[in-house]
């Protein structure tokens, strides 16, 4: 099978694009033709070795975790889903689970959903990883109707569904990217933009009941002071200090810290497509490529500025 996939880890040099051999369904598992798979920061991190102390030394490594495809085989014991049936999801590649970015990839049931009718497969691909992290971050910080919202990071993969999921949840959701994306902010919803590049919203003097900060690499203590009493922060990046603190935080009361890392269940999965099909929630497609140009796509979208998501077409 043709794939993308690294023998070392390292910067865009290190990916390569080639044959491997197609891997075989055990029980409970289930073989896909994989036909797109949306790229995510966790996958040019793995590549890069970030997690090597959980994803090993054994190469070749395939990459990509969201992917969309069609059921080719079944493992023993899988009856549900079908030859056949369409089925998006996430695999777990740090976990040191096969990447996507493959032509074929093995994959438990418990991580497959069913594809909704009509949907296509680059947009099945753009969802994973990105909108069910904004989601989890967001459903924590409980009813947002009337509750001031800030994004920041609000234009790439996570923060796009964030700043969409809040407005429709009633909040007013103060954005922030930097200025060439301004526009697209607004017209995902944003009342007020704020270009990072030009103003530190942390000192400034208007305070909020949720900043979710999807860049992930804010301080508490810097985010404090614009939180407003009982507000939350929440961050995609839970490094062991804002661990310890979310911990503190919670029995010294006020001011939370929201640990907002991806879920998937079965629930969240339902959530986001019912925002979806009502109309509150449209990813942007930022590009959709071949497999064969997958390495340059990789390398814009680590040099930043994309909106939304960028969709490998693989078959
Ligand atoms: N824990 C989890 O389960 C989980 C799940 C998903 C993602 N994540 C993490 O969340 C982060 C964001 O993921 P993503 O998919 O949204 O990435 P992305 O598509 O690359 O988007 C990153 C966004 O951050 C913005 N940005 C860059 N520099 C900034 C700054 N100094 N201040 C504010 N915003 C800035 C970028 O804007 P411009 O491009 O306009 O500069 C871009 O919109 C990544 O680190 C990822 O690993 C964690």
């Amino acid at each position: 099978m043709r794939a993308l996939y690294i023998n070392a880890y390292g910067g865009p040099e290190v990916m390569q694009i080639g044959e491997l051999p197609a891997p075989e369904p055990k029980r409970g598992e289930v073989l896909i033709a994989i036909k797109a798979s949306s790229i995510n920061p966790v996958d040019w991190k793995v590549r890069g070795g970030e997690f090597k102390f959980i994803t090993g030394r054994s190469f070749p490594k395939t990459l990509g975790s969201d992917f969309a495809g069609v059921v080719e085989r079944a493992g023993a014991g899988v009856a549900v889903p079908a030859v056949g049936d369409r089925v998006y999801g996430i695999t777990a590649l740090m976990l040191r689970k096969p990447g996507a970015q493959a032509e074929r990839l093995v994959a438990p049931l418990k991580r497959l959903r069913r594809m909704p009718d009509g949907m296509s497969f680059e947009l099945a691909a753009a969802l994973p990883v990105a909108g069910l992290t904004a989601l989890n971050g967001l459903r924590q910080c409980g009813d947002l109707r009337g509750k001031t919202v800030l994004i920041n990071g609000a234009t790439g993969g996570v923060g796009h569904f964030a700043v969409q999921i809040a407005k429709a949840r009633g909040a007013t959701v103060t954005a922030v990217c930097s200025e060439p994306n301004a526009e697209r902010a607004r017209s995902l919803g944003a009342a007020v933009v704020i270009d990072y590049r030009k103003q530190d919203f942390t000192r400034g003097n208007v305070s909020y009941d949720v900043v979710f900060d999807v860049f992930g690499h804010l301080k508490f203590p810097a985010v404090a002071p614009v939180l407003k009493d009982r507000g939350a922060m929440v961050t995609t990046m839970p490094g062991p200090s804002l661990i310890a603190r979310s911990v503190w935080q919670r029995v010294v009361g006020g001011k939370r810290i929201i640990l907002g890392s991806m879920r998937d269940r079965p629930a969240d999965y339902a959530e986001l497509e019912r925002l979806l099909a009502d109309g509150s929630v449209k990813p942007v497609i930022d590009k959709v490529v071949p497999l064969a140009e997958a390495v340059p796509a990789y390398t814009a979208l680590e040099a930043g500025g994309t909106v939304g998501k960028v969709v490998i077409r693989i078959a």
